[in-house]
């Protein structure tokens, strides 16, 4: 599968890449940074350094530095001041590629029409960006799996949005409505269910090499997020099981309905809306946000076995 990946590193971002560098069968085209956990800047910079511990080299370019609609808000209170958890460490070698991360995906698109699927793991800014300035791109990308919303279950940042659809409504509610004809959306409703506990972390931990090392420690730091938030040690994989069911859709069970994105909402700002009464999508009545959408692919049930197994063995050496 070729791959262009559209990301915000942030923890589970450098998770969900070190995940793919391990895959055989996923080839990662182009990278594009985007804000969201931290600044895009950063992130573009915190790519390289992850594709350069595991050895590769793709483009990676800067995207956007701010929503479409609203001021810049980054997460460094989960991700620390470095996006990756105070481990860092020194200027990766590489320097970003010249141009933005929206024009990438459209070039890289015109010019391999039905072939590239798109992985978005952060705020969906860029890919907006990309829609506003090729509206075919709907039809250029072979598929699109996109981290990011809470179909059935709460949010995280806050109770009804996830960080990435809060971080840009009005970029996600364009996606969401673009007519992707081959969209699946692997929001908190599955990512949730993708939880490592004491057992698998202190697994790792133990595991030898420069790659169970780096993730062993990223996931030290969000581990104490996650304790501090809710009084467990453990942390949710977010964008890597969204890559692992980019690359095996079998690992999950999906619903299709159209959806939209809460933009006017007091408290429900970047909520995803949905009809789940789940009468047919040709009675939706016409206020709701997906009347008339191209219905999209929700992960739901997913098989935390063995996605907990792959990413134990990519994360090792
Ligand atoms: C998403 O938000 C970010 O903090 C994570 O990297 C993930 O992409 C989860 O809501
Ligand atoms: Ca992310």
């Amino acid at each position: 599968m070729r791959i262009i990946l559209d990301t915000d590193p942030g923890v589970d971002d450098a998770l969900a890449i070190m995940y793919l560098a391990a895959q055989e069968d996923a080839e990662i085209i182009a990278v594009g940074s985007v804000h969201g956990n931290v600044p895009a800047p950063l992130g573009a910079l915190n790519a390289l350094r992850v594709f350069e511990l595991v050895g590769l080299n793709p483009p990676v370019t800067v995207g956007a530095a701010r929503p479409l609609a609203q001021p810049l808000q980054t997460a460094e209170f989960v991700h620390g001041e470095d996006g990756l958890g105070g481990h860092a460490g020194p200027a990766p070698a590489g320097t970003p590629a010249p141009g933005s991360a929206a024009e990438q995906i459209v070039r890289l698109a015109r010019a391999h029409p039905g072939e590239l699927t798109l992985l978005a793991l952060g705020p969906l800014t860029n890919v907006a960006l990309a829609v506003l300035l090729e509206p075919e791109l709907p039809q250029l990308l072979r598929s699109v799996v996109v981290m990011g919303g809470a179909v059935t279950v709460p949010g995280n940042i806050t109770p009804y949005a996830d960080a990435n659809f809060y971080h840009d409504p009005e970029a996600a509610d364009l996606v969401l409505g673009a007519g992707f004809p081959d969209l699946t959306l692997v929001g908190l409703d599955a990512t949730e269910q993708a939880r490592v506990g004491t057992e698998w972390l202190t697994a790792l931990a133990r595991a030898e090499g420069p790659r169970a090392n780096f993730a062993s420690k990223l996931l030290d730091h969000y581990g104490q997020f996650y304790s501090a938030m809710f009084g467990e040690h453990s942390c949710t994989l977010h964008d890597p099981l969204a890559a692992a069911i980019m690359l095996d859709q079998k690992l999950a069970g999906y619903r299709e309905m159209p959806l939209g994105v809460e933009l006017t909402g007091t408290h429900t700002r970047g909520q995803v809306v949905s009809d789940l009464r789940l009468i047919s999508s040709d009675a939706y009545i016409a206020t709701n946000a997906g009347a008339g959408r191209v219905p999209v692919k929700v992960a739901e049930t997913v098989d935390v076995p063995t996605f907990l197994d792959q990413m134990f063995k990519a994360l090792q050496g």
